[in-house]
């Protein structure tokens, strides 16, 4: 089978030092036995020698040992020199393992200086969801087929052990195997039909520290038994799903619970019976509760059916409308997983005020690193820094401080429940991730879960040195870094969003989803254009807390590239930057073309410096990244200019 190893390609480096050739373990179990298997398949591909691997402490080694107390942190690790050894020592066995893979990145790298080094997971759950169906396909995937699926059954091979190993050197914890929309066939992975191949997964993610969860659908009980309604308040639904919990713990006792999208775009949930989340969610945690697993309850949703004529409903209203109400009502292990943003994963949202709101109620970010809206790992779009916007974003639900990091690391409620969540960007393509390139989002969405405080560009460093060695360093990372930038300039403006062929989502329809039932919209007319979402529009800014509420509701103060999202704006209103809404659409729309045709000049000056099967297919994405730029700039400075009849002052090319 033939796969790239990304991040883990330990190619020939030159490694003098003795102590690495030496491993004594110190400590034992399953964890720890991976991460022996791991250093001694690193030292093996880097220098051709097999390491000595020993019981007892030995000079000139590298030690590996457990101590519970080590005053870092939970699965935390510390890296020290002791005389001519290294000593790695973990808090758990996930500790041990992370920091042997700490270690091997010091060493690959080259900064063996930067001992000691103390380190630990800063939020709790760090997890992977799969939008993987068992047919084979992936909802939103860009880079081939599932690697967990093939027409309806389990696959199970060396590239699954490779991905583990992928997502365990990154600090994943937790891994959701199937997509959120739960189809017929996958209803059943939770029975008999599919328990002991799920365990064989189960198995393999526990050796590396990763708990296995399932998506599953609210209707289960009526799909796979004979019941008409899946009612949560109906014991005999109740009493089902606890049958069934036990039963997945006695074939999987590590299992570590369940994902639910419920009552969203047509999914079942508790809706149809007049009753809450809470009480579904409830229902689901009570089940899994005396085994320790989890419900982790999505927040996306919202109606999607609504009536473009309908100025009033909003969607971006709808998480916070939905879920605030239910504030310390779910049992204490239930997590709700709220998007990033109000509307899906765009291109530039504000942070869902669904973070500022809830006070007692475990809650996760969902972020999505599968390109769906951001250039479908055709285009070139790094999202680290969005994400770091994300995290850093303040709140103010506590006063200064209470940042959407503060409150999914545990620190602003307290919580113990609390981290990220990622739609991951694999498949089965050769590179997993179609554009090479895109594996920096998947390598940077674990590095930053993490340790958030890591900066996105020191991130984009230590991936590229791991990917391509230094040679290609300083150009890959300044790519990576004005990416996103450039991504958002040539697509949709100010943050309104949208903009794109509908249900593909790739590539521009400006009028695509404007009168559409998904509640979408970006009013544009020959005025203007833009959402009023502040108290005289549909009062979304309202659910904000102070000072944003009102930061959001001025126009004048509301950040400009959220501008559209917040405010409808005249085309000849004057921004900050002393230029018309409609001139700066112009200017960004041809500065992104521009600098898409930069990149490319930049990456021809790559050519050697990269394996050339890598070199040739990053060429070939962005070569039709520039198409699509330029597909974008025109479609959009041509609608413009036609509603508003407003020329370029720069007198430049726009089609009538
Ligand atoms: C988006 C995406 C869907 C997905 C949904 C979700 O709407 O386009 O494919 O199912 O998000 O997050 O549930």
């Amino acid at each position: 089978m033939e796969f790239s190893k990304c991040w883990l390609d330990y190619s020939p480096a030159e490694i003098k030092e003795k102590a690495l050739f030496t491993l004594a373990v110190l400590c034992e179990g399953s964890i720890v036995e991976s991460a022996v298997k791991e250093y001694d398949m690193a030292i093996q591909g880097m220098t051709a020698v097999k390491p000595e691997i020993v019981k007892e402490r030995k000079p000139e080694s590298v030690v590996l040992l457990l101590d519970e107390f080590l005053p870092v942190g939970k699965d935390g690790y510390e890296i020290r020199r002791e005389e001519s050894s290294y000593c790695i020592t973990g808090q758990s066995e996930s500790g041990v393992l992370y920091g042997v893979f700490h270690f091997l990145r010091v060493i690959r790298t080259g900064h063996l200086e930067e001992f000691p080094i103390q380190n630990a997971p800063e939020m709790p759950l760090r997890i992977m969801n799969h939008w993987d169906n068992m047919d084979g396909s992936i909802e939103r995937g860009y880079s081939g087929e599932s690697f967990f699926y093939k027409d309806y059954e389990i696959l199970y091979n060396e590239r699954t052990e490779q991905y583990v190993r992928m997502m365990a050197s990154i600090g994943i914890n937790a891994i959701v195997i199937n997509n959120v929309n739960v189809h017929e066939k996958e209803t059943y992975l939770i029975t008999d039909t599919y328990l002991e191949q799920v365990k064989q997964y189960s198995d393999l993610f526990n050796r590396y520290g990763i708990k296995l969860f399932t998506s599953v659908n609210f209707a289960a009980p009526m799909e796979l038994a004979d019941f008409d309604n899946c009612d949560p308040l109906n014991e005999r639904v109740a009493a089902w799903w606890k049958e069934t919990a036990k039963h997945i713990y006695e074939v999987i006792p590590d299992f570590g619970g369940f994902l639910v999208k419920a009552d969203s775009e047509g999914r079942p949930g508790p809706f149809t019976y007049d009753r809450t989340h809470a009480d579904g969610a409830n229902m689901l945690a009570r089940a899994l509760k005396p085994y320790g697993g989890i419900v982790i309850w999505r927040c996306f949703v919202y109606n999607c059916g609504q009536d473009w004529r309908d100025k009033k409903t909003d969607r971006a209203r709808a998480a916070y409308d939905n879920f605030i109400g239910l504030d310390g009502q779910f049992d204490e292990n239930v997590i709700l997983q709220i998007k990033n943003g109000p509307m899906d994963f765009q291109v530039r949202e504000p942070v869902s005020p669904l973070f500022g709101g809830l006070k007692k109620t475990n809650m996760i970010l969902e972020v999505e690193i599968a390109q769906e809206y951001t250039g479908q790992q055709i285009d070139l779009c790094y999202l680290l820094p969005m994400w770091r916007e994300i995290l850093d974003f303040d709140t103010f639900v506590r006063g200064e401080g209470s940042t959407v990091l503060n409150i999914v690391k545990g620190q602003t409620h307290g919580q113990k429940l609390c981290g990220m969540a990622a739609v991951i960007n694999t498949g089965d393509d050769y590179n997993w991730t179609g554009n090479d390139l895109a594996a920096a989002n998947t390598y940077g969405y674990g590095r930053l879960a993490m340790n958030p405080s890591l900066d996105s560009e020191s991130i984009a460093k230590e991936w590229t040195e791991l990917t391509f060695g230094k040679a290609p360093e300083k150009e890959i990372v300044a790519m990576l870094m004005n990416s996103w930038n450039t991504y958002e300039k040539y697509t949709s403006p100010l943050g309104i969003g949208w903009m794109v062929t509908p249900h593909y989502h790739y590539g521009p329809d400006v009028d695509g989803y404007e009168y559409d039932r998904w509640g979408t919209y970006h009013r544009a007319d020959r005025n203007g254009l833009g959402v009023d979402r502040t108290p005289a529009g549909t009062g979304y800014t309202a659910q904000y807390n102070e000072p944003w509420a009102s930061v959001y509701a001025e126009k004048e103060k509301c950040p400009e590239e959220l501008l559209l999202f917040f405010h409808y704006v005249g085309y000849e209103e004057k921004l900050k930057s002393g230029k018309t809404l409609i001139q700066h659409i112009y200017d960004t729309h041809f500065e992104g073309v521009e600098e898409v045709e930069k990149m490319i000049t930049v990456w021809k000056g790559l050519q050697g410096k990269i394996p050339s099967d890598a070199f040739d297919r990053v060429s070939e994405r962005l070569e039709r990244q520039l198409a699509n730029s330029v597909e974008w700039r025109d479609r959009i400075n041509t609608y413009f200019y036609r509603k508003s009849g407003v020329l370029d002052d720069k007198g430049r090319k726009i089609y009538e």
